[in-house]
């Protein structure tokens, strides 16, 4: 079966629709993002969940709800998905949950979540014959791009801070991606993607184009399969642009209305970000439904640099409508919960992970999360990639350095 017959995009704003036969960034009506649907009664009509049985893991499980064939996929696939879901139940018994998981992301190519939507949205842009495309990011995306783009035969440009990860630099540098490091960002970014735009070069910067979502929504169809086809209570997310929580909750609805489950609710959706850099959680503690950017924004590299989010009236109004909750925590905290997590579980997680379960803890001492409800919290990249920010010191402390100029470094 084709699934592009049932296939088109349609503007999250202004609900204009357009095919999807052809590369497109925002809606020409209103310049908002674009959305890929489907025919989803026609299709949980013609495929049920049990079918997937017999089906090999990773993201062509979901090949009627991706935008890109399955042999276009298998192409440009590094093995990406199909990331466990696994219980830990020591740190359960700490945080005072009974049922806690974690959703390891870490296990994808270029140790990021990012893998996901950098391979379905290039396989959807190779099949579309786009042969150029650029992006800014605050690395990790840019890693995955820079690997995928070697696979799907597209040139990748991509501008990242020099306040990156030295792993996203060196994963750039081995996949000889053309990659600009700008001192100021996203502020000195902008111009430079402008530029290349304007030179006939794809917009793939997040919410400029309506594939890679659906790379990324692969891991709330996961998360409920995992589940026996349920879903938690409530997922924690390290946020920054709050784009895996619009992805996941996309993949959420859409197994509602594939009929692939039946739930009353939806799990409440909590967003955790550092205290350096918190728009959305300033907006959504004083009920404004739009966010104000964040000036002088200050976190450890490697994903939570996001003064303005793109996605951030819609990350709101998807916290509030799901009943879930923000917080913020400190450098210092994050620290602590990273070295309680890999002693608790040998599980050597992300910073952004890391802020995620101490804000999970201070939501446990505050009440916000009742210790009967069933929490899977994102662990959206591997620890490993930040080792040369992490400084262990005499006393076996973990310390995360801050902003470190990478350029320095590698000189
Ligand atoms: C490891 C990691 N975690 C979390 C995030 C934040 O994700 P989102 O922008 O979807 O909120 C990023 C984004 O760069 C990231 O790289
Ligand atoms: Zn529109």
């Amino acid at each position: 079966m084709s699934s592009l017959d049932l296939t088109w995009l349609e503007c999250a704003a202004c609900g204009t629709v357009y095919s999807e036969d052809r590369p497109r960034n925002r809606c020409e009506e209103c310049d908002s993002p674009l959305f890929t649907k489907y025919d989803y009664d026609l299709l949980g009509r013609l495929v049920h969940r049990a079918d997937l049985q017999h089906r090999r893991t990773g993201l062509s499980r979901f090949q009627e709800v991706l935008p890109c064939s399955t042999s276009t996929l298998n192409e440009v696939s590094l093995g990406e998905g199909a990331t466990p879901l696994t219980p830990v139940s020591r740190l359960a018994g700490r945080l005072g949950l009974r049922r806690l998981w974690i959703k390891d992301e870490g296990l994808n190519p270029t140790g990021t979540f990012k893998a996901r939507g950098a391979c379905v949205s290039l396989a959807r842009l190779k099949e579309l014959g786009v042969e150029r495309a650029v992006l800014s990011s605050s690395g990790n995306a840019a890693a995955a791009w820079g690997a995928y783009s070697r696979r799907a035969g597209i040139e990748v440009r991509t501008v990242i801070p020099a306040a990156s990860l030295e792993s996203n630099r060196k994963e750039l540098a081995a996949c000889s991606s053309h990659v600009t490091v700008v001192d100021s960002f996203p502020e000195e970014a902008g111009p430079i993607v402008a530029e290349l735009i304007e030179d006939g070069w794809f917009d793939a910067r997040t919410l400029h184009e309506p594939y890679r979502l659906e790379g990324k929504k692969t891991m709330g169809y996961e998360m409920a399969e995992s589940l026996g086809w349920s879903f938690p209570d409530v997922v924690v997310f390290p946020t920054g642009g709050g784009m895996s929580i619009v992805a996941i909750y996309k993949a959420w609805q859409e197994l509602l209305a594939l009929g692939w489950l039946t739930s009353e609710t939806l799990p409440r959706l909590v967003c955790v970000q550092y205290e350096g850099c918190a728009p959305l959680n300033r907006a959504f503690e004083q009920g404004q439904s739009q966010h104000d950017p964040w000036s002088q924004p200050s976190v450890p590299p490697g994903g939570l640099m996001a003064p303005d989010p793109s996605a951030g009236a819609l990350v709101l109004r998807l916290i509030r409508e799901s009943e879930g909750v923000t917080t913020t925590v400190d450098v210092s905290e994050a620290e602590r919960y990273l070295g309680v997590f890999a002693r608790d579980e040998g599980i050597f997680t992300c910073f952004p992970a890391a802020a995620a379960v101490a804000g999970l803890a201070k939501l446990r001492e505050s009440g916000a999360i009742a210790d009967t409800e069933s929490v899977v919290v994102m662990n959206t990249g591997a620890g490993i990639k930040y080792s040369s920010s992490l400084e262990i010191d005499a006393d076996e402390e973990l310390r995360i350095i801050q902003n470190n100029d990478l350029r320095k470094e590698t000189g």
